[in-house]
């Protein structure tokens, strides 16, 4: 596992898109693995640059969402399809048909769960996942207790997840119960893995990401068994790295 440490959210930023830029300059078709929340969005506004200056085509790329809020209506703004239409999309020339993400309004959930890990067989897997982290350690929404061997299913979201997601909502009561999620053990088969984060809140799940046990109570921990991981933090996140 590589940690770079960089003083400011614009050098993060840079740090991810050059990674995402070598990755698509040698393989025009990249299966890309895109998170949403606050982390990435530095990375998506750099990628949008890139692309309007002519220096980057996602075009001929595919993208896999992590995971999609249960129940929330199609034109919901913050259900996390029309999230990365917004923050991705509509930034860069990734086109809206490549990007998929899990289906959080389908009547048979266990089904498209299925269904959404062989798209991403049938993709040929992700070349490079991008992740945030939560305060409580989770990838994804992989809150503690899930099994590090899981697959995309429906998992309710932890007390502490709805409230650091209540800042999207108007209130924590309208943050879903329930999500859909891509499992550790589907994020751990990407190819490459890049995880962003910012904030002295996130200072311990980095610490334990990076210093602890692996550890259920930790998923992010998992990532330690993956041969190709790159973290890149500002100094707040790091602040507790030993
Ligand atoms: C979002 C996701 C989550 C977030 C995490 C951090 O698709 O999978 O794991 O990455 O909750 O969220 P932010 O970046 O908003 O702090």
């Amino acid at each position: 596992m590589e940690v770079i440490i960089k003083d400011s959210a614009a050098e993060l930023a840079t740090v991810a898109a050059d990674i995402v830029q070598r990755l698509v300059h040698r393989k025009a078709d990249a299966v890309l693995g895109v998170a949403t929340g606050s982390s990435p969005v530095g990375l998506y506004d750099e990628l949008g640059r890139r692309v309007a200056a002519g220096t980057l085509s996602l075009a001929g790329c595919q993208a896999f969402m992590l995971d999609e809020y249960v129940g929330l209506a199609a034109d919901h703004p913050q259900r996390y399809r029309n999230v990365i239409e917004t923050e991705l999309v509509a930034r860069t020339d990734i086109r809206s048909e490549r990007v998929h993400g899990p289906d959080g309004l389908a009547s048979d959930i266990p089904a498209a769960c299925a269904a959404y890990e062989q798209a991403i067989r049938d993709a040929g897997g992700v070349d490079l996942q991008v992740l945030g982290i939560g305060t409580d350690g989770h990838i994804a929404f992989n809150e503690p207790t899930s099994s590090l061997g899981s697959r995309t299913r429906i998992k309710t979201l932890a007390r502490q997840t709805r409230i650091d997601n209540a800042r999207f909502f108007d209130d924590e009561a309208q943050v879903p119960t329930h999500c859909l999620t891509q499992g550790v053990g589907t994020i751990l088969e990407a190819r490459r893995i890049v995880l962003l984060a910012e904030g002295e809140q996130k200072a311990e799940a980095i610490r334990q990401l990076v210093e602890g046990p692996v550890s259920a109570m930790w998923t992010a921990t998992a990532l330690q068994w993956h041969p190709y991981v790159t973290v890149i933090v500002d100094q707040a996140a790091a602040s507790r790295l030993a």
